[in-house]
């Protein structure tokens, strides 16, 4: 079900925003150049949700040859906590899933149980953990997984297959 905070494609111009955004929501926040570089690959996918035209969300991955990275996903804190981040989320992946990615991995900080448990409510299952993978704070990141059903040629822009 749709909110009223609309989702569209992020554009290279998006890039600036969704870097304030990542500086709002995180302690490591990745720089602009970060998000200039995935929103210029061919790979890069992107979505930002918005309140009156303004950016309060992200989601960004890159998917290649059928498996996709989740590199971020982010509400800003104002926001939280009335399922934006999992309408994003579910955006997100069918957008991966429309490119033809059917297998999705992520990084999440191993304190980080919000994100975990919307993962988890995804299909998400943790897959792996690399040691000292974080800074400020130094910490563990957990590797998670999805296998997504591929699009027939009939879906259309269906939800995501977990
Ligand atoms: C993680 C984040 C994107 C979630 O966004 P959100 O809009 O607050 O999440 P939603 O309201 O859509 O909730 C989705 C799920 O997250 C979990 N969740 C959300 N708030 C929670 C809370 N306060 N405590 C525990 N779980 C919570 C629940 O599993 C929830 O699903 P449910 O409502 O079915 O129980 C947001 O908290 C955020 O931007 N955090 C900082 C950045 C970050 O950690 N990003 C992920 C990096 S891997």
């Amino acid at each position: 079900m749709g909110t009223h905070f609309p989702i569209r494609p992020a554009s290279f111009a998006d890039a600036a925003a969704m870097a304030a955004i990542e500086r709002q929501c995180f302690s490591d926040p990745w720089p602009l150049e970060g998000f200039r570089e995935v929103l210029s690959m061919p790979g890069g996918v992107g979505l930002v949700m918005t309140d009156a035209d303004v950016p309060i969300a992200y989601f960004l991955a890159r998917e290649i040859l059928g498996t996709a990275e989740v590199l971020n996903l982010a509400v800003v804190p104002a926001f939280r906590g009335r399922g934006l981040g999992a309408e994003l989320l579910d955006a997100g992946l069918a957008a991966v899933r429309r490119r033809g990615g059917t297998e999705v991995f992520l990084e999440v900080r191993a304190s980080n149980a919000v994100a975990q448990s919307l993962y988890a409510g995804r299909g998400f299952r943790t897959e792996g953990r690399r040691r000292g993978y974080y800074r400020r704070p130094d910490e563990d990141a957990l590797v998670l997984r999805l296998v997504m059903a591929p699009v027939r040629s009939n879906d259309g822009d269906g939800e995501p297959l977990v």
